[in-house]
């Protein structure tokens, strides 16, 4: 008796520091084999719960709300995947306490909805793509699900990052929203073939992000909240162990918070990026780190520190700042001032990253800069 207490109290207190911690199986979602996939087979499947943190590395041209999103608290929601032979359905559970739906004729008032996203090419020797919206070396596949007055508004394309999206056209797939006024949440549904021509599902472990938008906030565009990646496991297909081991780097206690802050402000992180108390960089020099820890996977902050250039992330400068010392245009208008454009583009029109590489700190250092980032939130 006294054996089996002990036993029940240790598990207990390991499941007990394990929620909400950092660990590498709470970013894996268990999909489970289904004859027929549909909202009430996926409600039949273990839910797994995940945490989508306010965006704003990139600006909205829209100071109301971009104010409200810098005061947004986290979401919750709750994911379930399913698959077969031929599809994969991926269930959204998250609480809205208003039902927000866009008005069928434009107005200011924007609808509730929801995002589901790939990255098109992932696995084996792959890097992470930027969970923003993808990258040119990383393009990603979104699915858009909005609460639109009067008809059915789904959209799927690829984006390369900001400004790139490219409507796609995908047969076979479907998308709905449903409001449950009692519970005060939304079930988004989105069922999809395993395999089209653009993106192959197939397989032991496929990234994937979600992100949700509320009307209410003014969201919209690069205003949303967004998860990091997560990882769907299918058993059928086997997962690559060096690609496993890839993505789970980092999780977990991996170096000094304290030095790591120190580290930012002495290699003169803080010139570029704004976070945490330091603010003295100029706004949209670079992406605001405000809370990068909440939507980056630790080997992806990894990288954007040692390898700048593998990501690089568009900004489409929607916090227009202008070159007042230059010539006017023809319409009267000053040009933008490149100072707060994220790269350059090298003679072959590839994107080059305004971040020098700091491939020179000795890995303590750059998992202890990681540790920090990781805490911010
Ligand atoms: C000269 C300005 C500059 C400096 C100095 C700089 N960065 Fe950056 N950083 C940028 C720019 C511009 C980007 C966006 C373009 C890109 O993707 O590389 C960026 C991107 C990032 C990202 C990805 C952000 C996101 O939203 O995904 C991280 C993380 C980051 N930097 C961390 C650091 C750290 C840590 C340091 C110091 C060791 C640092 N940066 C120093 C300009 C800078």
């Amino acid at each position: 008796m006294k054996k089996k207490l002990t036993l029940f109290t240790i598990s207990a207190l390991v499941l007990s520091s394990n929620a909400g911690t950092d660990n590498f199986n709470n970013d894996v979602l268990e999909a489970k084999q289904l004859s027929k996939i549909d909202a009430q087979s996926l409600s039949s499947v273990p839910a797994k719960k995940i945490v989508l943190y306010p965006q704003y590395s990139v600006r909205l041209n829209d100071k109301n709300a971009n104010e409200i999103v810098e005061k947004e608290q986290p979401v919750e929601a709750e994911i379930a995947v399913g698959y077969n032979q031929k599809e994969i359905g991926i269930l959204i559970r998250w609480k809205d306490e208003t039902k927000s739906v866009q008005p069928a004729l434009a107005t200011n008032k924007y609808g509730d909805g929801v995002a589901v996203e790939f990255p098109t090419v992932y696995g084996k020797g792959k890097t992470l793509a930027y969970v923003g919206m993808g990258d040119a070396n990383h393009p990603v596949m979104v699915y858009l699900k909005k609460a639109v007055e009067g008809k059915e508004y789904k959209k799927s394309f690829i984006s390369e990052g900001f400004g790139t999206m490219t409507e796609i056209q995908e047969k076979g797939y479907n998308f709905t929203m449903q409001y449950d006024d009692s519970k005060k949440e939304w079930t988004a549904v989105i069922v999809k073939p395993l395999k089209t021509p653009d993106l192959n599902l197939a397989s032991g472990m496929v990234p994937v992000a979600f992100a949700v938008y509320d009307g209410d906030s003014l969201n919209r565009d690069g205003n949303k909240r967004i998860s990091s990646w997560k990882f769907i496991k299918i058993d059928k297909f086997k997962a690559d162990p060096s690609y496993v081991k890839y993505i789970s780097w980092g999780y977990g206690e991996i170096g000094d918070p304290a030095r790591g802050k120190e580290l930012m402000v002495q290699n003169g992180c803080n010139g570029c990026h704004r976070y945490a108390d330091q603010n003295t960089a100029p706004e949209g020099l670079a992406p605001n780190l405000s809370k990068i820890g909440g939507y980056s996977n630790p080997v992806y902050l990894k990288e954007s520190i040692i390898n700048p250039n593998d990501v690089v992330i568009r900004n489409l400068n929607p916090n227009r700042h202008y070159n007042k010392s230059a010539e006017k245009d023809k319409i009267g208008a000053y040009p933008n001032n490149d100072m707060y454009t994220w790269y350059i583009k090298d003679n072959k029109g590839k994107l080059q990253s305004k971040m020098p590489p700091y491939a020179h700190l000795s890995e303590k250092d750059i998992a202890d800069i990681v540790a920090y980032l990781k805490t911010l939130k």
